[in-house]
């Protein structure tokens, strides 16, 4: 049989490729010694380690390998002795004996074991981490992630999308977190900066007629970094033009869908749509996990004239915890003080018993409202429901995140449930001006129906932009744009750009709209998130090969580091002492 992908000059076929129906086969392999046990005093055997797994090789005579020592074998594909066959590994049937080893590289002792990282602090392993790329987890991530662009990259390509790449050295983008600069050393003083995503870049590509335009972008965001985020990250990021909403979230699909059936093996059948609104109703947030339920159920009519202090708020929601009652006392104050912990003046809990309610508040209700609480999301005996009285926004951001606290699944545990999210807000909120802040970029259509309000009732406006979510993960982000100048200078004068700052801020955008710009739309969703779901993944940085640590550190290279006098000569900066 022929194994092109595995031959080389020096080897024939990779460890773990190897099985019964290659015994009696001369054959080279290649790798690294992950295990040697002495078997009396001049024959040894060793694991051989490559990234497709582990071969046993038979040494006899007097050779000095240690762990992590390179060696090229040449030895006969042999069954193993009965009893010592090994169920565990794929070529545990048969070993490597009559070997010849060429030592290609001696190593030394690893700071860590490289076959079980859960004892491995993550500090070392970033430190080292070229040696925890060699662990068989992190190759299957990192491979699987390879395998991901891949589907991505067809599906595109098979959808008519044109591949181009934007620059890294680039200006301000509108995505709104902290931007990395660059310094120029051609122009003192001024400054490069990198790009948020290549948001303005694709919307320009759409103006040069691209018509449909992807990329597997790199993007760099000086933000907090947390679980799900890292300074730079992937996005698939795609525009077309002369479509509609409907057009892009297909063609996001398909690649998404794509990329899942590679990953998993199954084909998701699949991909929800809410709107925005529906999606804070009933799941408190943007970005529901449709893994489990415990939905928000309104009580706002049966408190409307409450009797009762803690309930007379103009939103009173709650959700019932299925088997929550036998939650302890002591639990049951941790939930309270998150709830307030979020900004609520309190959470109010009933236990569903067999007769009633179990509550320091039920004495206070009256029927109709013992009634509502106890059948609650058909609540039955042994629920727990949690009540919160306030304003809509918060007892849904309360709700929405004790309901994922309590309710959600590892991110490891399947199904994965897709879900598309419309009909965003325009704007979120208000700035410390009094201007409303755009929720998704200043470049994004509002709902046609809502065009009128935008002036005289900006926050009730629906914009064009929708979201991809995956497990309560925000996958992706997306809109249709503006496209006519009347429709952006009206969005920048409600935001408070003024016409001037409009002008040096995205002046060469909005002068290349001005040379005919089609009606155009587009999406970006992480890359790292996707993988890391498919890997089962809590963090990002599991299935990035060199991430970033918490603080913002490359622990392996000593990134960020200072710059020798010279350069900083050269490119006129001036360090200021540290604070
Ligand atoms: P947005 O800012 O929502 O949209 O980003 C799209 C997706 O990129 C991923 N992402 C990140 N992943 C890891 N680390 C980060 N720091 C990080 N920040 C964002 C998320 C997110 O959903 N230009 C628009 C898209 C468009 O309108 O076409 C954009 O970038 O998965």
């Amino acid at each position: 049989m022929k194994h092109s992908y595995e031959a080389t000059s020096l080897r024939d076929r990779l460890c773990g490729s190897l099985d019964a129906n290659d015994v009696g086969a001369i054959v080279s392999v290649c790798g690294w010694v992950a295990k040697r046990r002495e078997h009396g005093e001049h024959l040894a055997f060793v694991d051989l380690r490559d990234h497709s797994g582990l071969l046993q090789v038979v040494v006899e005579g007097s050779v000095d390998v240690r762990s992590e020592y390179v060696l090229r074998v040449t030895g006969t594909v042999s069954l193993r002795p009965e009893g010592t066959i090994n169920d565990k590994i794929a070529t545990g049937s048969v070993e490597l004996t009559g070997c010849s080893v060429e030592i290609l590289s001696a190593a030394e002792a690893p700071p860590f074991q490289l076959d079980d990282r859960s004892e491995i602090d993550e500090q070392i392993r970033l430190r080292y981490r070229y040696l925890d790329i060699r662990r068989s987890q992190m190759q299957k991530n990192l491979r699987l992630r390879a395998k991901v662009n891949s589907a991505i990259r067809a599906a595109m390509d098979r959808q008519g999308f044109c591949e181009v790449e934007t620059p890294l050295l680039w200006a301000p983008t509108p995505e709104g977190a902290r931007e990395f600069v660059v310094p120029s050393r051609l122009h003192p003083g001024e400054f490069y900066v990198l790009p948020q995503s290549p948001q303005i870049a694709k919307q320009l590509l759409m103006v040069g007629g691209f018509d449909r335009y992807f990329q597997i972008a790199r993007c760099l965001r000086d933000e907090d970094l947390r679980a799900d985020r890292q300074f730079e990250f992937s996005q698939l990021d795609l525009e077309a033009s002369f479509v509609t909403q409907d057009d892009i979230l297909d063609f996001v699909s398909e690649a998404v869908l794509d990329a899942a059936e590679v990953a998993t093996g199954e084909r998701p059948t699949t991909i929800e749509t809410m709107t925005w609104q529906f999606a804070r109703d009933n799941f408190g947030t943007d970005k529901p996990d449709l893994r489990f339920g415990m939905l928000i159920k309104e009580l706002s009519d049966v408190f409307a004239t409450t009797e009762v202090k803690a309930f007379s708020a103009p939103c009173v929601r709650g959700i019932r915890v299925p088997g929550g009652a036998e939650f302890s006392r002591s639990r049951l104050d941790a939930l309270t003080d998150r709830a307030k912990e979020l900004g609520a003046k309190g959470l109010a809990w009933f236990r569903v018993t067999e007769g009633g309610l179990d509550s320091p508040l039920d004495r206070f209700l009256n029927d109709a409202e013992r009634e509502a609480i106890r059948t609650l999301d058909d609540s039955e005996t042994g629920d727990l429901v949690l009540v919160v009285a306030d304003d809509y926004a918060l007892a849904c951001k309360v709700l929405g995140t004790l309901r994922t606290d309590l309710g959600s699944p590892p991110v490891s545990a399947g199904p994965h449930r897709y879900c598309w999210v419309t009909e965003f807000p325009m704007f979120e909120g208000l700035d410390e001006d009094g201007n409303p802040v755009s929720a998704h970029h200043p470049f994004t259509m509002p709902h046609p129906d809502d065009v009128d309000r935008l002036e005289s009732d900006p926050l009730s406006v629906r914009s064009q932009a929708y979201d991809l979510v995956l497990n309560g993960w925000e996958l992706g982000s997306g809109s249709v744009r503006i496209h006519r100048a009347d429709i952006q200078s009206r969005i920048f004068a409600i935001l408070g750009i003024t016409e001037e700052e409009a002008e040096s801020r995205f002046g060469f955008l909005l002068g290349a709209f001005r040379y005919g710009a089609p009606p155009h739309a587009g999406f970006a969703f992480g890359i790292d998130r996707l993988v890391a779901i498919f890997a089962g993944e809590e963090n990002i940085r599991e299935v990035i090969a060199f991430p970033k640590t918490q603080s913002g550190s490359d622990l392996m290279t000593g990134a960020p580091k200072s710059i020798g006098d010279k350069q900083l000569k050269e490119l006129r900066l001036k360090p200021q002492a540290k604070v």
